[in-house]
């Protein structure tokens, strides 16, 4: 007999047959949820494309962000937001968010994951959001990571305490390929030039980005989009939405803490992160019962960015679950007539 349960858990694994198909409903219903929220970030950062104003960009995606989760049945929890308490003032790390009623939640957000991007009118910024069931998110502080992420073809075969020379050939073997038919995406940093010169090297392409390693990691598994690891370092946030992401399309990421200065080692410490260099598995940065959502911002491997019309928008956005693996693309238009955007 189908029974209620309890909707303050999610994630459990779900079985139709005995009847968790209360706690599913809402979950697919949190999913799409998901979606309203970075549709609404994407929606108010758009306005913004081209004008060379990152901070209006960015605090418009945050406003909005922050106004549509308050109707989203959750109690969230900021684990991974815009900063600490005294420096953001919205989506700030600890912060309640959702309507404080419904599952107990851990939420994950970069409203707008290419602030730079967008300023310039560039390729590839989106609204990001994931949640996970309570304590499933590691709780990384606002510092760097070194990073390397494979899709699933590769999945097993990286290791991060190997060089990156290594790890193509173990990524070639798994992929039953050679290193020279191999690309790596990096991001175009001065910090990387090590890197680069031993990718290259090794005998790999190199394909370098300006902003964005939250899609380059996810375009590690689609084939078509012809990359095959993100290596290098890049934010520890979005190293955590990145393996929201890769969670729920079967592919892997591992990430080291890479701290500038003491100070950042002290507040990873107050964060509760003992082991300063651990390396950090998929499921340790994002565990359980994963929900992710992406609305393009602008044009990207993935999604295409906002396209207004006279009284409407158009948005393109992709949500998906690693507990069903199934992955949505959804593509809505907005009737500011009706709807108007407010934020
Ligand atoms: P923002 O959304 O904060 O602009 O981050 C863009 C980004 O490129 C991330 O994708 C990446 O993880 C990080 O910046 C790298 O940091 P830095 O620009 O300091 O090298």
């Amino acid at each position: 007999m189908l029974k209620k349960l309890s909707e303050g858990q999610i994630g459990d694994p779900v079985d139709f047959l005995n009847g968790d198909w209360y706690a599913e409903a809402m979950n697919r219903n949190l999913a799409l949820e998901c979606v309203r929220v970075t549709e609404a970030a994407a929606l108010s950062a758009a306005r913004w494309v081209g004008k060379g104003k990152e901070r209006e960009a960015d605090e418009a995606a945050v406003n909005a962000m922050r106004k549509t989760l308050e109707n989203i049945r959750i109690r969230g929890r900021v684990v991974i937001g815009e900063g600490e308490r005294d420096e953001a003032p919205m989506l700030y790390i600890g912060e309640a968010v959702g309507s404080g009623e419904g599952p107990e939640v851990d939420v994950a957000v970069d409203p707008l994951e290419g602030t730079t991007i967008t300023a310039q009118g560039r390729y590839n910024a989106m609204a990001v959001l994931a949640i996970a069931n309570k304590g499933e998110f590691l709780n990384a502080p606002d510092t760097y990571m070194e990073k390397i992420a494979v899709g699933p073809d590769a999945k097993g075969a990286i290791d991060l305490t190997q060089t990156p020379t290594q790890n193509l050939k173990n990524i070639a073997k798994a992929k039953k390929t050679s290193v020279s038919e191999l690309t790596a995406i990096i991001l175009n940093r001065d910090r990387h030039q090590d890197l680069i010169t031993e990718v290259r090297s090794a005998g790999a392409r190199i394909r370098l980005i300006q902003d964005g390693d939250i899609s380059a990691a996810l375009a590690t598994c689609w084939p078509d989009r012809g990359v095959d690891v993100l290596m290098g370092i890049g934010g520890a946030p979005e190293g955590v939405l990145a393996a929201a992401a890769l969670r729920c399309v079967g592919g892997e990421i591992q990430g080291r803490l890479a701290f500038r200065n003491e100070e950042e080692k002290q507040r990873a410490f107050q964060m509760g992160i003992r082991e300063l260099d651990k390396i950090y598995r998929t499921e340790e940065l994002a565990g359980g019962d994963v929900t992710f959502a992406a609305t393009g911002v602008t044009n990207g491997d993935f999604l295409q960015g906002v396209r207004f019309f006279p009284g409407g928008a158009e948005t393109h956005s992709i949500v998906m679950r690693s507990t069903t693996g199934t992955l949505r693309y959804l593509r809505v238009t907005h009737n500011f007539n009706v709807k108007p955007l407010v934020f």
